[in-house]
């Protein structure tokens, strides 16, 4: 009877299909103590005018459904991915700072091999992310379908990066120009600090080893801005600020990085 009462309640959460995951999420996915803190503004309403006097020079923010993606989440489901670019060669890098190896390999060997949960033993430079470094000619096809978040900055040129990566993956503290990071599918949570307040971070160990190991020791004024961004959400990154990310779950991920004139994105993000 109680086997039952539970095969019935995982259809139901089937069925209502919430969290939507695509597919991504058979790895489980992580919790944390202070998951529901957020200290980042989030603005389901936000003019342009708002948006460049309080945030793009100043502070990061999430908005909240300015875009509508959800035919390019449709797109992004492990399915869809498999069939149209599994064969396809990626470029994978250790979730490290400031010394990147890179690794080619298949998308498809990528997501049967490597996509797995976070070892919370290993470093960040024996770990391999894919963020970035996509090949345009043949991921294009998937981003002419990506709506970016609307509010552009001045002189700037926005420039796609795209990834996929396991629960409990992220990228250590790092900065970079300014730009936006939206979850497709699984979340994702931020940890910022203004480009003034280096944070204390050892560049080989992963976010979640930082998490461990660093955070709980922070008194409250050191700790970074931090936030969890869903499925849905953006979340906009001022000019040189301090970040470290953590995919709570497998996580389908693109940024939109504002350069100035024609650069390459940042490899990572
Ligand atoms: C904010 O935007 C939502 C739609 O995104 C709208 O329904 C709501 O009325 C707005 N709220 C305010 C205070 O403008
Ligand atoms: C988003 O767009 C899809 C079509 O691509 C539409 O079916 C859906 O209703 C839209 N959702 C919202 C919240 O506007
Ligand atoms: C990773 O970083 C650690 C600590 O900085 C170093 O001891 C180790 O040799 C590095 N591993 C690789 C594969 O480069
Ligand atoms: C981090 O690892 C790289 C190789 O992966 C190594 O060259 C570098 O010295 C390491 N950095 C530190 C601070 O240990
Ligand atoms: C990008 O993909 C195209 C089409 O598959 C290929 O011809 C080209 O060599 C690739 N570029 C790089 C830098 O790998």
């Amino acid at each position: 009877m109680q086997l039952l009462f539970l095969v019935l309640v995982a259809l139901i959460r089937c069925k209502s299909g919430i969290p939507v995951s695509g597919g991504w999420e058979l790895n489980g996915h992580l919790a944390l103590e202070e998951e529901d803190q957020c200290t980042v503004d989030r603005r389901a309403n936000l003019t342009y005018t708002e948006f460049i006097h309080q945030y793009a020079f100043s502070r990061p923010v999430i908005l909240q459904r300015f875009t509508n993606n959800s035919l390019f989440q449709d797109l992004c489901s492990k399915e869809k991915l498999l069939a149209e670019f599994g064969g396809f060669r990626i470029r994978l890098s250790t979730a490290n700072t400031y010394s990147y190896q890179k690794v080619d390999l298949s998308f498809q060997e990528y997501v049967e091999q490597l996509l797995q949960p976070q070892d919370p033993n290993s470093l960040g430079n024996d770990t391999l992310y894919f963020f970035g470094d996509n090949n345009f000619t043949e991921w294009g096809r998937l981003f002419q379908y990506y709506s970016p978040p609307p509010f552009h900055l001045l002189g700037t040129t926005a420039a796609y990066s795209f990834g996929i990566a396991g629960a409990g993956s992220g990228v250590p503290f790092h900065w970079h120009g300014p730009g936006y990071s939206e979850v497709i599918f699984g979340r994702k949570r931020w940890f910022l600090y203004p480009p003034e307040k280096r944070p204390d971070f050892h560049p080989n160990k992963t976010t979640l080893a930082w998490l461990r190991d660093t955070y709980p020791a922070l008194p409250i004024t050191e700790r970074p801005l931090q936030c969890t961004v869903q499925a849905g959400e953006v979340l906009y990154f001022p000019d040189r600020w301090w970040h470290a990310t953590l995919n709570l779950d497998t996580s389908v991920f693109i940024s939109t990085f504002l350069g100035l004139g024609q650069q390459d994105p940042p490899g990572q993000g």
